[in-house]
C-alpha cells in the first residue's frame, strides 16, 4: 500500500507533493516558447465567439466552486467580461438567465458530479455555450460540453481535493489569458509577463513546499483548538474558504472562511484567546488592509497564523506564527497560498487520527443529487 502511495503515508500527502509536476503537465504545450500566446486545443470556440460573449457563468460544487471564485477575479481582470459564480445545485433550479451570448463554464474534477452535469444541461438547453474544466478525460461533463480544458493533475485518490484544485486555478489563468487576448483587453506586455511568471510556477511550488517543512510543528501548537477562522481578501478570499473547507473535511474541526474586510460584521464577535485565525496576506493592493485586520484579531487576544509572501522581518512581532512563502505575479499567488493550507489541514487530521484519505460521510464524486 505504501508503494502505490509513492512512499507517502497518505494519498493526500503524495498528491500535495505532486503539484509541481501536475502544474507543469497542465501548462505543457499551452504556452509555447516561441510566441507569447496561449493554446487551448479543446476549447472549441473561435476568437469571434470569444469576443461575442456578454456574460460568463462559472458553475461548480465544493472545492471546484472555490476555484471558480478565483476564476471570476482572473476573467474579469484580464478579459473584462462580467462573471457570475454559482453553486451548481442552486443554478440548476433557479431558471438562470442564459442565452446565445452567455458562456457557462462547468468546473469539475471528476466530470461526473450530478448537480454540475444538470447545470450544464440547463445552460445548453437555453442555447448557451458551455466549456468544461475537468480532470477526468471523457467524463460526462467533458463529453457534453462544447469545449473542454483538461487539467492534467493525474488521478486524484484522496477525497480532499488538492492537486486538482491548483490545476483548476492554472486552467483559469490560461482561459482568462485566451479570452483577454481574443477580446483585446490584454496588452502584449501584460500577457508576456504573466506567461513568464507561469513558466516559473512549478519551481515556485517546489519552493513553497520546502517553505512548509515545519507545518507539523505549527499544527501541533493548535492541535486542541475546536474552531478556526480563515481570512483572505480579493483573490485570496476563496483560498481562505478552501483552507477552512479542507480543515473541516479531513480533521472534522469546525472552521469558517471569511473575506477579511467583512470580519467586523460578525466573526469579530467570536474572537478570543481560544480562536486561532489563519490570515492569508499577500503583497497586493489590499495587503495593508489585511494587515490591520490581523492587528484587530490580536488586539482581542486571537492567535494569528499569517501566510505571506512578504519577507519583511517587521512582520515577526505582529503574528504568533509567520509562514513566509515565495512571491510570484499576483494572478498566480492563489496557487502558492493554497499549499500551506493543504498541509495545515493534513497535519491536523494526522494529529487527530482521522482517516485522511477517506473522511467520514464524504464521497470523492457525488453522482446522485
Ligand atoms: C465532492 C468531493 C469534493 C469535490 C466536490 C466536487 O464533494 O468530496 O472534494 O470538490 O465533490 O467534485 P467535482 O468532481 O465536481 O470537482
Amino acid at each position: 500500500a505504501m508503494a502505490e502511495k509513492g512512499g507517502y503515508r497518505h494519498f493526500m500527502l503524495k498528491e500535495i507533493y505532486e503539484q509541481p509536476r501536475a502544474i507543469a503537465d497542465t501548462l505543457a504545450g499551452r504556452i509555447p516558447d516561441d510566441q507569447a500566446d496561449v493554446v487551448l486545443e479543446g476549447l472549441g470556440l473561435s476568437d469571434a465567439e470569444l469576443q461575442s460573449f456578454r456574460k460568463v457563468f462559472l458553475v461548480a460544487c465544493g472545492t471546484s466552486w472555490h476555484a471558480a471564485l478565483v476564476g471570476k477575479f482572473l476573467i474579469e481582470k484580464l478579459a473584462r467580461v462580467p462573471v457570475e459564480v454559482d453553486i451548481a445545485s442552486e443554478f440548476r433550479y433557479r431558471d438562470p438567465i442564459v442565452d446565445e451570448g452567455t458562456l457557462t463554464i462547468l468546473i469539475s474534477q471528476s466530470g461526473e458530479t450530478a448537480d454540475t452535469l444538470a447545470a450544464l444541461r440547463e445552460a445548453k438547453g437555453k442555447q448557451g455555450k458551455a466549456v468544461a474544466i475537468c480532470n477526468v478525460v471523457d467524463s460526462s461533463i467533458a463529453r457534453e460540453s462544447d469545449g473542454v480544458i483538461y487539467t492534467h493533475a493525474g488521478p486524484e485518490i484522496g477525497v480532499a481535493s488538492t492537486k486538482a484544485f491548483t490545476t483548476q486555478l492554472v486552467a483559469f489563468i490560461l482561459l482568462a489569458l485566451r479570452l483577454g487576448r481574443a477580446r483585446k483587453s490584454l496588452t502584449d506586455e501584460r500577457l508576456g509577463s504573466i506567461i513568464a511568471a507561469l513558466k516559473t510556477l512549478p519551481s515556485k511550488i517546489q519552493d513553497t513546499l520546502a517553505a512548509c517543512e515545519h507545518m507539523e510543528e505549527i499544527a501541533r501548537i493548535y492541535a486542541q483548538a475546536t474552531d478556526f477562522l480563515f481570512l483572505g481578501r480579493g483573490n485570496q478570499y476563496p483560498i481562505a474558504l478552501e483552507g477552512a473547507l479542507k480543515l473541516k473535511e479531513i480533521s472534522y474541526i469546525h472552521a469558517e472562511g471569511y473575506p477579511a474586510g467583512e470580519m467586523k460584521h460578525g466573526p469579530i464577535a467570536l474572537i478570543d484567546d481560544q480562536l486561532p485565525v489563519v490570515v492569508v496576506a499577500t503583497q497586493n493592493e489590499s495587503f495593508e488592509k489585511v494587515f490591520s485586520n490581523m492587528e484587530e484579531v490580536r488586539a482581542r487576544g486571537g492567535q494569528v497564523v499569517v501566510i505571506t509572501d512578504c519577507a519583511d522581518d517587521g512582520l515577526k512581532g505582529k503574528a504568533d506564527v509567520v509562514l513566509p512563502i515565495p512571491s510570484i505575479a499576483d494572478e498566480l499567488m492563489p496557487v502558492l497560498t493554497s499549499i500551506p493550507l493543504q498541509l495545515l489541514a493534513y497535519h491536523f487530521a494526522v494529529l487527530r487520527g482521522t482517516d485522511v484519505d477517506q473522511p467520514r460521510n464524504l464521497a470523492k464524486s457525488v453522482t446522485v443529487e
